[in-house]
């Protein structure tokens, strides 16, 4: 990529600050009482947005600011926490959307997200702006990269969670899943 297409990419703080947006916006769309069909596909675009955008922050975000600041110790608890996370999500794979306890695991794992989120937006989004300034937009190039090799492995699935859990949405994300996978097919081809 030229550096005028870099220079007019958005920061990693900023993308990272939007996957946050957007699984909070799918937690919020839950509803105890809805019919199982959404209350899973609501779950399910949780889980895997989740799932990459952890495995973007620890392949990417995590190791550019540890290695510009070594000595973060708040860094530490990061991969612990995705972790405790990834424990609640299998959880919830494994179990019936109509058992008792399904509604109250999604709620602990969305108190986790929350205080992670809230981590990473008041002390580590603040201090890569800080240390990583000249940085952001490659690694935000980089993490979007990622992401649509990401997508692109899982792209029926996300599209039909998406369905069930933004409607209105659902058109423009297959739309972006979709591109998404023609461009890793054809910088394979090459
Ligand atoms: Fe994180
Ligand atoms: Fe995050």
């Amino acid at each position: 990529m030229d550096l005028e297409s870099i220079g007019a990419s958005p920061r990693i703080t900023t993308t990272i600050k939007l996957d946050h947006t957007h699984v909070l916006a799918a937690f919020h769309r839950y509803r105890t009482d809805a019919p199982q069909w959404r209350k899973v596909a609501i779950v399910n675009t949780i889980c895997a947005a989740l799932e990459i955008h952890a495995q973007l922050e620890q392949e990417i975000f995590y190791p550019a600011l540890r290695a510009a600041n070594p000595t973060a110790t708040v860094l530490d608890k990061s991969v612990p926490e995705h972790d405790a996370m990834r424990e609640n999500i299998a959880k919830l794979r494994s179990m019936d959307p109509g058992s008792s306890g399904y509604d109250a695991t999604l709620m602990v794992l969305m108190r986790e997200v929350l205080h992670h989120v809230a981590d990473e937006e008041t002390i580590l989004l603040p201090m890569a702006e800080d240390i990583l300034a000249a940085d952001l937009r490659r690694l935000g190039v980089r993490m979007n990269t990622r992401r649509a090799q990401l997508v692109s492995s899982r792209p029926a699935e996300l599209a039909v969670n998406t369905a069930g859990t933004f409607p209105v949405l659902a058109l423009t994300l297959a739309g972006a899943a979709a591109i998404a996978l023609i461009s890793v097919l054809r910088s394979r081809a090459r």
